[in-house]
């Protein structure tokens, strides 16, 4: 089966075909993206308005786009649809950039006359380590990706950790999941955000924070580990802000070192406690594997040492993340979210839900 996917819920526009192959794994066809990020990191954060009325502007230009990439016609009605069913973010999101989205595919699903599949976009960052490469793609850093592969095994445990998610799942099946526990207060990201604005780097600082960390030293600032102990699978990154948000205050003058030095001890405060709650609930659940996703996981020093902490504990899980361009939002992971629990519906009962969580 092939489909066209759609992402509008927060500051991407894009549009990916996706095929599934009988063996389970999702296979991309095209994959395209556009970004108001510039026009975010001007204003130090996504405004949502602005955000939705980028989106609309791109919209159709992206899906043109995707279409051609996988050498599809873009076809008019009457004519034979160019996929077979189309995948839509309806949730949680902004809502002016979900309905961007939303109503799009519902207007193509009656236009083709083909089935449309609501996804819920948290599924859709577990959902984007079934994607797997094409000697033919070039998508990242224009090299063909792997041909051989392994797939995620059940039973195992799910790590979300985006600017707006930090929660952990135990799945069964990729339908039947227990959400096991989340943040209580500001996500993963948003704390990396948060500490780097007040560093004075740009929306989003997660990737200046990890790039200067490699030069600093991580035990120079003693950060908290919020809840690293606590006996259940919740998460606070607020206090770390503030106790960030102090020693940043104290500095008399901020030479690079020091910036690097902060970095580090940052990342790793953050780093500590999403690796040891994750291995926890792996052992409680016995886990065959752990997934990760969101924009955190494109943080590979947080990847190398989950993978290293990983081999201490007796059941040891295999570790999936997926490739960077799939672990910031994209539409092949949404289209992957859909092709694993196929469930379309009518596109008259298509509404966009900005509050979704998990059922
Ligand atoms: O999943 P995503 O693209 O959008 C949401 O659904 O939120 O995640 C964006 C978040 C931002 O907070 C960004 O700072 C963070 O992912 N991020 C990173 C890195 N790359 C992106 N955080 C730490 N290290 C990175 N390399
Ligand atoms: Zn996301």
């Amino acid at each position: 089966m092939k489909i066209l996917t759609l992402e509008t819920s927060c500051d991407e526009t894009a549009a990916a075909i996706l095929e599934q192959k009988d063996d389970g794994s999702i296979h991309i066809l095209s994959n395209v993206l556009a970004t108001s990020l510039l026009l975010h990191a001007k204003t130090g954060g996504i405004i949502p308005e602005e955000a939705a009325r980028e989106q609309i502007k791109y919209m159709l230009p992206v899906i043109q786009q995707t279409l051609a990439e996988a050498s599809l016609q873009p076809t008019g009605y009457n004519l034979p649809p160019p996929v077979d069913a189309i995948a839509i973010t309806y949730g949680p999101g902004l809502i002016g950039s979900l309905l961007v989205g939303v109503e799009t595919a519902k207007t193509l699903s009656y236009v083709w006359n083909i089935p449309i599949a609501p996804v819920n976009h948290l599924l859709g960052h577990i959902a984007a380590n079934w994607v797997v490469g094409d000697s033919t793609l070039h998508m990242e850093n224009k090299k063909p990706r792997a041909t051989s592969y392994e797939l995620p095994a059940f039973p195992l445990v799910a790590l979300i950790v985006s600017g707006g998610h930090t929660d952990l799942l135990f799945m069964k099946s990729f339908d039947q999941y227990q959400w096991l526990g989340g943040t209580r207060d500001d996500a993963a990201g948003e704390a990396f955000d948060k500490i780097g604005r007040m560093l004075g780097f740009a929306y989003p600082a997660g990737p200046m924070i990890e790039q200067l960390a490699k030069d600093g030293n991580p035990k120079a600032y003693n950060f908290p580990r919020p809840m690293i102990g606590s006996d259940d699978f919740d998460f606070s990154f607020s206090g770390l802000k503030t106790a960030a948000f102090r020693v940043i205050q104290e500095q008399k003058s901020m030479n690079e070192q020091t910036k690097r030095d902060l970095c580090a001890s940052v990342q790793q405060a953050i780093i500590d406690v999403l690796i040891k709650k994750t291995l926890k609930a792996a052992e409680k659940y016995d886990a065959k594997s752990i997934l990760l996703g969101g924009g955190v996981c494109a943080n590979q020093t947080f990847i190398t040492q989950l993978k290293q902490r990983a081999t201490t504990y007796q059941l040891q899980p295999t570790i999936f993340a997926p490739p960077k361009f799939l672990c910031t939002d994209n539409a092949a992971m949404i289209g992957a979210a859909a092709l694993l629990n196929y469930k379309p519906i009518p596109w008259q009962k298509m509404t966009a839900n900005p509050e979704l969580y998990f059922d």
